[in-house]
């Protein structure tokens, strides 16, 4: 996808999204929403959806795409991010050390840290594409604004 038209549609993503999520609510819902609009509006977007922060698990939270794992104990691209607090994007997940393949048609990934109001990090947003190289700094920048969305107007 051309970088004016990915950034052109994330940004009617986000009006969309903005519009959707203006009442404070559910932190789940709200992750449900996110996930449903990115999905149908991205054909790239393979898997789409959050793991939560439960001690030293992260448990999948809503999604759309192929069924995923349900715990991710430890390694992989998920708990990178988690770690480093940072958005971290993986060209070629076959490459990364520890990846988690919940899906082998997976073949690039990013993942977002999620925060809530008082800037614990409770999430992640993860998105699979099927195509290497498929996230770039035009995803990293929209999806971070997007990730910031669960909590907004809480
Ligand atoms: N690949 C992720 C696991 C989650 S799936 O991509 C849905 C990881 O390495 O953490």
């Amino acid at each position: 996808m051309e970088a004016a038209q990915k950034k052109g549609r994330y940004e009617r993503i986000m009006t969309q999204l903005q519009g959707l999520l203006t009442k404070p609510g559910d932190p789940i819902a709200r992750m449900a929403t996110i996930a449903a609009v990115l999905s149908h509006k991205f054909d790239y977007f393979f898997w789409c959806g959050f793991y939560r922060v439960n001690q030293d698990e992260l448990i999948a939270g809503p999604y759309q795409g192929p069924v995923a794992c349900q715990v991710l104990k430890d390694g992989g691209v998920c708990w990178a991010a988690v770690n480093l607090r940072k958005t971290v994007v993986v060209p070629d997940v076959h490459q990364f050390p520890g990846h988690i393949a919940c899906d082998s048609r997976s073949n690039s990934e990013i993942v977002i840290p999620v925060f809530d109001k008082d800037s614990q990090l409770v999430a992640v947003l993860d998105v699979d594409s099927t195509s290497f190289n498929s996230f770039d700094d035009i995803d990293r920048h929209h999806l971070e604004m997007i990730a910031s969305m669960v909590f907004a107007n809480q």
